[in-house]
């Protein structure tokens, strides 16, 4: 076998496929045990630190349920909580955080700013997301595409991801299905799918992976057969306000509707969204947009959202339960 311990989880690049299915092997029986009553406690005694840069509901709750189930203690430094950034540098607050704590998790602007704290602190770190990956993300979205798959293995599966697939779930997902074996697909503008150099490299992989990589423009060739249409918003956090304009126009198109299911040609495809995501204008941000270009519903329609197709909830619990593998694979006693 193989360990994960004191091991950093900073991208999916830095794992292999099979390292990446044993932490959602993993989180499965800790979902389990969690369910029957029989979880055992592998972080007790230990000292986890969150350090968010950014907002967030439910990579920080894991983060804290899972802790609080494991037996570990947490303490939470938010946006305007801590000395780094503006007073601190990420290297010393790395080396100050180490001699604290037994774990650090970070969720910020810059990925050298969480390699950084990788490499200094001389603890476990893990992302919770930056600019550039969300890796936890992805891990709990695979969980969930197995417990929908109906026995099938991950290098057995589809997906079509639309939207803005330059962004920290675009280059995962490309990443962690490339990995995989699976089959996806980035349905996007051109200007929005993954840089380049990121692309080659994951097609390096899936030439040894069998994993099957399609960029495309069109809605109606990318999303045919699929067993998953997965999106996420059209503006990520840390962009301008301004990018809405842009996007809005170019992104329409792929908009996750009814008629781009019926696309899809299966009527068991489900609906996947890391979330938060825009389904009607019951949020400040979704009300300003919809108001201004008249749509209800940006990235996702709420007919979608709210219908049987959709399996959000089950992805976003399904956060708790690797965030939770996670920690226990790099921490665990
Ligand atoms: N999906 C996700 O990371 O959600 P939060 O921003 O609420 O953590
Ligand atoms: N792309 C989104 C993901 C949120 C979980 C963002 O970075 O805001």
């Amino acid at each position: 076998a193989f360990n994960l311990r004191n091991r950093n989880f900073l991208k999916l690049l830095d794992f292999t496929p099979r390292e990446i299915q044993h932490m959602i092997d993993l989180s499965i029986e800790l979902k389990k045990a969690k369910y029957g009553g029989y979880e055992q406690q592998r972080l007790k005694g230990k000292n986890i630190v969150l350090l968010f840069e950014k907002d967030s509901t439910r990579t920080r709750c894991a983060f804290e349920v899972a802790c609080l189930d494991q037996g570990a203690h947490v303490t939470y430094l938010g946006p305007s909580g801590s000395q780094m950034g503006h007073k601190e540098s990420v290297k010393d607050t790395a080396r100050v955080l180490g001699r604290f704590y037994d774990g650090i998790e970070f969720r910020g602007f810059s990925q050298a700013a969480v390699e950084e704290l990788g490499e200094y602190s001389g603890v476990p770190v893990w992302n919770g997301l930056t600019d550039q990956w969300h890796p936890t993300q992805i891990l709990a979205d695979f969980m969930t595409m197995i417990e929908h798959g109906q026995g099938r293995q991950l290098n057995e599966m589809s997906f079509a991801y639309l939207g803005d697939a330059r962004n920290n779930m675009g280059n995962s997902l490309l990443v962690g299905a490339a990995k995989m074996g699976m089959d996806i697909r980035l349905v996007a503008p051109k200007a929005f799918w993954p840089e380049e150099s990121l692309v080659e490299e994951c097609s390096l992989i899936a030439e040894k992976t069998g994993a099957k990589i399609t960029l495309t423009e069109s809605v109606e060739d990318g999303v045919k057969g699929v067993d998953f249409l997965y999106t996420d918003v059209w503006v990520s956090m840390g962009e301008s306000k301004d990018a809405w304009d842009e996007r809005v126009a170019l992104m329409t198109p792929y908009q996750i509707n009814m008629d781009c299911v019926r696309k899809t040609g299966n009527p068991n495809v489900k609906f996947m969204h890391c979330l938060p995501a825009f389904h009607n204008d019951e949020t400040k941000i979704g009300k300003d947009v919809a108001e201004k270009y008249g749509m209800n519903g940006l990235e996702v329609t709420e007919d979608v959202f709210e219908s049987d197709h959709s399996i959000v909830f089950d992805e976003a619990e399904n956060r708790m339960h690797t965030i939770k593998a996670v920690m226990v694979a790099t921490l665990g006693d």
